[in-house]
């Protein structure tokens, strides 16, 4: 019967004017989408504003739920179907959306029978006991109300020796603050002796200070997983574990201090997990700078692959006033494959995509990426207003914009030969951008002396 009506909602484009067919109840069809796809960040607890557990959850805010999933806001997933899927992808099916249409405009019936049981999640570390635990040395006080809070708090890890990570899993003591963390190792471990700024632990900013390593995130509704057999991210010795945290405010104040569990390999791995970021260096070479007033700036970047890799993932990084962004793969037989694209970039929600599995991109081919931002008064998240000239920077108001390939050479020794090119090229567009730019080379020297 279910199948019927599917069917019938779908030629009637979502209006069940004269379709003799059962009724969407909340019991029957409604709840099943809820709480597989809703539940896990809208719960007590979570930072998700309202629950979507119950019957009375779901009626309260019905209207606002259908035009959420009609929009595609919710659940929130920003990357644009690619040509090869990811793993945990959310995003409702177009008959999910049609049943939610049709229950909201018949008047949102709770139907007959037994309620449906909330479904319950995981307490407790979902990788098993962690190798490493850390905890934060103390807590971060996020104030009742204000704006979003960015803070990069440091901790030295004590590591004698090199570890290989696999797997990183956090533990907020105060989850309905915490939006999402970003992770950083500093290898030189000098973060955490950088002086607090104010009287809350840690310092502003978005980016992690030191020569941060980038070891991926945590996010509102995201599940932990191992990299592949095999794959592991090198901690070096001595690094400090840098987190950046995303600070929501609830309405009430709160105290975070958080858990964290790092998983590490028993051996070095066979293959090195390495990061091709266009443009280098979140475009601080790429001529980022952006007139106040400018609807649509753009920035590409192109770079041939030196050597074979197999990709897992892709990752963006920008601030505010991005708008889209692309990264295309031109394979060397021919054929353009699109890895991640984001027609409505929002600073709140910086995912990793990985692949379901992974994706060959053999020796030639030719990586493109395309950035837009919109520096207009008509951008509802710019920052500024009147809008300013913005350049590249680490402030909300500055400027930075990338994706990155996450992927391993199909060979390790090519490692060396992809290290060497990438870190030519950096060079070489560092070197052009300083010499025709003051600005720039004073905000090099700066980075360097940090
Ligand atoms: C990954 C976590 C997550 C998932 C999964 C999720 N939400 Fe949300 N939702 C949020 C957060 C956080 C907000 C607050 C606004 C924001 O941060 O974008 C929100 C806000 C909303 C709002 C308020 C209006 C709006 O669009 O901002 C509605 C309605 C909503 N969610 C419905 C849903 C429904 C329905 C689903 C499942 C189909 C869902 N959400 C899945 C995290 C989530």
């Amino acid at each position: 019967m279910r199948h019927v009506l599917i069917c019938a909602v779908t030629l009637a484009g979502g209006a069940l004017a004269g379709v003799s067919a059962e009724r969407v109840t909340f019991n029957q069809q409604i709840a099943p989408i809820l709480h597989q796809n809703c539940s896990v960040c809208h719960r007590p607890g979570e930072a998700a504003p309202f629950s979507l557990l119950s019957y009375a959850d779901a009626q309260k805010k019905a209207k606002t739920i259908a035009k959420a999933v009609t929009s595609g806001s919710m659940p929130p997933w920003k990357a644009e179907p690619a040509s090869f899927p990811y793993r945990d992808e959310r995003r409702l099916s177009a008959s999910q959306i049609q049943l939610i249409q049709a229950w909201v405009e018949d008047g949102m019936p709770e139907g007959q029978g037994a309620k449906p049981e909330p479904p319950s999640f995981p307490s407790g570390w979902r990788l098993g006991p962690p190798d490493m635990v850390v905890e934060m040395p103390s807590a971060y006080h996020v104030p009742a109300d204000g704006s979003d809070i960015y803070r990069n708090i440091a901790v030295p890890l004590g590591l004698k020796e090199d570890r290989w990570l696999t797997a990183i899993d956090m533990h907020p003591s105060a989850r309905a603050v915490v939006h999402h963390v970003l992770y950083f190792a500093d290898p030189n471990g000098k973060v955490h002796e950088r002086s607090q700024a104010g009287a809350e632990p840690g310092f502003s900013g978005m980016r992690a200070g030191g020569a941060s390593i980038p070891l991926g995130g945590w996010a509102l509704g995201a599940q932990p997983h191992f990299y592949p057999e095999g794959f592991a991210l090198q901690l070096p010795k001595g690094s400090d574990l840098v987190v950046q945290y995303h600070f929501h405010p609830t309405g009430k104040p709160e105290a975070e201090k958080s858990v964290i569990g790092l998983y590490f390999a028993k051996k070095a791995p066979e293959r090195s997990l390495t990061r091709i970021q266009m443009p280098p260096a979140y475009s601080l070479f790429a001529g980022l700078d952006i007139p106040a007033g400018e609807k649509d700036f753009v920035l590409r970047d192109s770079y041939t692959l030196p050597v074979g890799v197999d990709a897992l993932g892709v990752g963006a990084h920008a601030h505010y006033i991005c708008k889209q962004l692309k990264m295309t793969a031109t394979l060397p037989e021919g054929g353009v494959k699109t890895l991640l694209q984001i027609k409505d970039w929002d600073f709140a929600w910086q995912d990793r995509y990985y692949f379901k599995e992974l994706v060959s991109l053999p020796k030639g081919t030719k990586l493109d990426v395309e950035i837009h931002w919109d520096n207009s008064a008509g951008n509802p998240r710019n920052p500024s207003s009147p809008p300013v000239r913005v350049t590249w920077g680490e402030e909300s108001k500055d400027e930075m914009g990338s994706v990155s390939l996450i992927a391993v050479p199909k060979v390790q020794s090519d490692l060396l030969t992809l290290y060497a090119e990438m870190a030519q090229r950096q060079r070489q567009l560092a070197r052009k951008a300083m010499v025709g730019n003051p600005e720039i080379a004073k905000k090099v020297r700066q980075i360097l002396s940090e």
